[in-house]
């Protein structure tokens, strides 16, 4: 009889209840947003994600304050939250533990699937840290080797020449300036073999993901590392990056004790690797060239296509906006002939209608940041007011529309280079409010809170050097044939600078 009773009622029910627990979605309670028209087709979504499917959620739920839900790109399974500003802070000082960026970046990257190192808390540490401190006294450097390699690798500019893909030069350019920072000259300067790799690496990462995901099935994905010979050229190169780390480490090692010893010896070397060992050695722990590597290379990661895709933005900016580039070009004269020498920090923080300009064009395009903050919970979490999400769901919110809301952006399609000029000057005369680099709740192109950008300002410097080269020595802009190429193109989730567009430069007479 008992038998009979689970047999016949129990598992048939366990069963439905199973399957519905299957096939309903997690956080069912919170609205899905999809296209309206039916066609929720994967080409529908590469087009149409930004612009209609987000613009309506943004309208209907984030404005009143309310979350909502998309298909997650990322993993299927698990539910995409675009949360109302209301959580930001909730959302942005919170633990790892709790909301993880690092388990975001592992899952969209597929890392530690294929043995690509993960962005860590040493490697931000040795940029907030190390970085910003010495910052200072790297922007001589920085500007020989942004101005080095421009002249070795655009094409002479006597009369109207094209440079058909700019991206592929700003690239290069900032790889050799933050090569000379984050390594040191032994390594990074000139034509090392270091920028080779890094560039390479980049290179080579950017082909060959999405290939090497198709080719397995997603469950099976952790064995490419071991069979794939592209995911195994990577671990290759990573290889011979620890081995040529190697005597720079011990050099700052040995260095570091010989300071120790004498207390007030000065430091021998400022560059990542001795931020890397100054943060070991105060925790006690060994770093080999190993670690070294895999700390640098995912700082490399994180900066080189962030940086030439903010650069390629500004630049084409620049071009749509022909006026505010010449009184920037009369900024930058100005500047330039009250201070002589090389840049500093001092005199590149007094170009502040270029730093207005390069924040507007953050605020228009995101800087491919269209969802911001994007986490994943580590835990089932209840927020203040008593929403709920489940473990595993992706949450983020929209920096992008944001930027475009008039209520925190007056006349928000307007590209107005001094709009934040105008708020710094009104905040309190020269403020360190409203720059370039400064994390508001209004704009979140840099992210906020834990983990926002800790390479923001060395970003900054950077490009403020390449723009002031390219201003001062060049007139540029877009063919007449190619006037209606779109500037920007999107695709997903991510809005990025058309790379594929010439642009014409010419030089300028002194
Ligand atoms: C214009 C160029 C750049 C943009 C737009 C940018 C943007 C961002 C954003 C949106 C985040 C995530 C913040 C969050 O979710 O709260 C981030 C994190 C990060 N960025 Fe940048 N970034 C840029 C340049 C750089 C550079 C040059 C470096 C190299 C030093 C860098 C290193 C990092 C690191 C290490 C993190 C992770 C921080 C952590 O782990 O806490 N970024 N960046
Ligand atoms: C890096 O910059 C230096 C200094 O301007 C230059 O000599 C060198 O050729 C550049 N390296 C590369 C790979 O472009
Ligand atoms: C990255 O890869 C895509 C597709 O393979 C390619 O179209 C694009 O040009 C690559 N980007 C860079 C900067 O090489």
């Amino acid at each position: 009889m008992a038998l009979l009773l689970v047999s016949s009622i129990l598992l048939p029910l366990l069963g439905v209840w199973y399957l519905y627990k299957s096939t309903r979605p997690k956080a069912s309670h919170v609205p899905l947003v999809e296209f309206e028209e039916g066609d929720n087709s994967p080409a529908r979504y590469e087009t149409d994600t930004v612009t209609v499917l987000l613009g309506k959620g943004y309208k209907e739920y984030t404005k009143k304050d309310l979350p909502f839900r998309i298909q997650n790109p990322f993993d299927p399974k698990q539910p995409l939250i675009v949360l109302p500003f209301k959580y930001l802070d909730e959302v942005k000082w919170a633990p790892t533990s709790r909301f993880s960026f690092y388990d975001f970046i592992d899952k969209l990257g597929s890392m530690t699937q294929l043995g690509i190192p993960l962005l860590s808390h040493e490697g931000a540490m040795s940029a907030r840290i190390g970085l910003n401190k010495a910052l200072g006294s790297k922007i001589a450097l920085m500007q020989e080797a942004c101005v080095g390699t421009f002249e070795k690798l655009m094409p002479d500019c006597t009369d109207w020449t094209e440079v058909a893909m700019p991206y592929i030069v700003i690239m290069q350019v900032f790889a050799n300036m933050s090569a000379w920072v984050f390594v040191g000259e032994e390594i990074g300067s000139r034509e090392s073999e270091w920028q080779k790799l890094t560039l390479g690496y980049v290179h080579k990462v950017n082909a060959t993901l999405d290939k090497v995901r198709a080719r397995y099935p997603a469950s099976l994905l952790w064995l490419a590392k071991y069979l794939d010979s592209d995911v195994k050229s990577m671990a290759k190169d990573r290889q011979v990056a620890g081995e040529l780390l190697r005597e720079p480490l011990e050099a700052r090692l040995a260095a570091s004790k010989d300071q120790l010893k004498s207390e007030r010896g000065s430091r021998h070397f400022e560059d990542g690797v001795q931020w890397l060992a100054d943060i070991y050695m105060d925790k006690g722990e060994t770093l080999t060239p190993d670690m070294v590597q895999q700390k640098l290379v995912t700082l490399v990661f994180a900066s080189i296509h962030s940086t030439s895709s903010a650069a390629l933005t500004i630049l084409l900016d620049l071009i749509a906006h022909p006026e505010a580039a010449e009184e920037i070009r009369q900024e930058v004269d100005r500047v330039r002939s009250a201070n002589s020498g090389p840049w500093t920090r001092q005199t590149l923080g007094e170009l502040r209608l270029l730093d207005s300009f390069m924040r507007e064009s953050a605020r228009f395009h995101a800087f491919a940041q269209v969802l911001s903050l994007q986490r994943i919970a580590q835990v089932p979490w209840t927020f203040s007011d008593g929403f709920s999400i489940p473990a595993g769901a992706t949450i983020a919110f929209l920096g992008y529309h944001q930027g475009h809301d008039p209520d925190f952006h007056p006349d928000p399609e307007t590209f107005d280079p001094k709009r934040h000029l105008r708020k710094r000057e009104a905040y309190d005369g020269d403020s360190q409010h409203f720059r370039f680099t400064s994390v508001t709740d209004d704009l979140l192109h840099f992210g906020s809170g834990v983990h926002a950008c800790p390479g923001r300002f060395f970003a900054q410097e950077s490009l403020k050097l390449i723009m002031v080269h390219l201003l001062t020595n060049y007139d540029f802009k877009v063919a007449e044939k190619d006037e209606k190429v779109p500037k920007m193109v999107v695709r997903n989730l991510v809005l990025k600078a058309n790379m594929a567009l010439p642009v014409l430069f010419k030089e300028r007479k002194a």
